[in-house]
């Protein structure tokens, strides 16, 4: 893995000279698709301030592929990306794309980014939209760098993802309210969280509220297991519980795991919570906006210093880049041994 090294305290002058003699860039397009995620704008804003910084030309391309193949281009200026840091969601807008998969549609997309005049782009979204920046930028040969944009931090190459910090702290703010209503009661909650093949906000929302059971796409959890922990709880004096269940768990989502444990424990009364795409919105936490801030700020840098087919990402405390190849296929992608293990002791 390649790590970009950014030195932050040359001078404006002796900066804007290296650019512009190294790089054949003048314009970046700059793109979100997939599923939004809070701190696109930060990102968004990040990728057209420094473009511009570096007297290159901005283009926001709205809809992501869509919006390529519809050729709903719109100039960026500073003033485009004003005080958009604090809102959810995404100024360029997001689609998923279809006609994108098809040569067809790539082709058109191909057509108006040529049209254009646009030399390179940046693709902020998750592993949807980097297998389709992958083959687009084969195909066309035009460099593209790719920013982790969604809430399920499931790419390998990045500690985190954008977004995920935000949807994480959404789904704390609302089970820590349902705890309320289930302590008051004494029921016991099913509470189903976004990841379809990710449990990691599960498992962080889990952790940080307590939950009295987890579960995540990643294990297989029998219902008996569940169950058996469910009684213990009350055994233990626990007059409601909550079982966060992250949407890919295998035994098909919160409303099938709470009927299922129905059908053999009568002491709760149970209900369940879909949280649903409230998890996607919001304004962005400071580790969002900043995460955003870095990555656009990287994204630009690596394709001014020839860099492409790679996407930035942040390990330790480092933005690093990582080819999309590895982004999209390495699915070595695993949830922390020790919160796991935490995570069981300490419900
Ligand atoms: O953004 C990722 C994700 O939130 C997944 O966790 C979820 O399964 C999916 O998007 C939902 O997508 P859509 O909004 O297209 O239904």
């Amino acid at each position: 893995m390649l790590s970009v090294k950014i030195t932050p305290y040359l001078s404006v002058s002796f900066k804007r000279k290296l650019k512009i003699s190294m790089s054949k860039i003048k314009k970046i397009a700059v793109f979100t698709s997939g599923g939004d995620a809070p701190g696109m704008n930060a990102c968004i804003r990040a990728v057209v301030r420094t473009g511009l910084y570096h007297q290159l030309e901005m283009v926001g391309i709205m809809q992501g592929y869509q919006g390529m193949i519809d050729d709903n281009f719109k100039p960026m200026t500073a003033h485009s990306v004003s005080n958009i840091l604090q809102i959810g969601g995404t100024i360029l807008k997001t689609a998923r794309c279809l006609d994108f998969k098809t040569d067809e549609g790539m082709e058109k997309a191909y057509q108006n980014v040529k049209k254009q005049g646009i030399d390179a782009l940046v693709a902020i979204g998750g592993d949807g939209t980097f297998t389709g920046a992958e083959r687009f930028s084969n195909k066309y040969n035009i460099p593209i760098i790719c920013v982790p944009g969604t809430i399920d931090n499931d790419l390998y190459g990045s500690d985190y993802t954008l977004g995920f910090d935000t949807a994480t702290n959404t789904v704390i703010e609302a089970i820590d309210k349902i705890r309320d209503t289930a302590a008051s009661h004494d029921r016991l909650f099913f509470i189903e969280v976004m990841g379809r093949d990710a449990g990691c906000i599960a498992l962080r929302a889990g952790i940080s509220c307590g939950a009295e059971a987890i579960m995540l796409p990643e294990v297989d959890t029998a219902i008996d297991e569940l169950i058996t922990k469910i009684e213990n709880g009350a055994l233990n004096k626990k007059s409601s519980s909550i079982v966060i269940v992250a949407e890919g768990d295998k035994n098909g989502g919160a409303y099938n795991v709470a009927k299922l444990v129905k059908e053999k424990i009568n002491f709760y009364d149970t209900k369940v919570t879909i949280l649903g795409h409230l998890q996607r919105g919001g304004s962005p936490s400071a580790f969002d906006r900043i995460l955003g801030s870095r990555m656009g700020f990287a994204a630009v840098n690596a394709l001014l210093k020839g860099e492409t087919h790679k996407m930035v990402g942040l390990k330790g405390n480092a933005i690093c880049l990582t080819s999309l190849s590895e982004a999209i296929h390495f699915h070595d992608f695993k949830l922390e041994d020790d919160l796991m293990e935490m995570a069981v002791i300490l419900a």
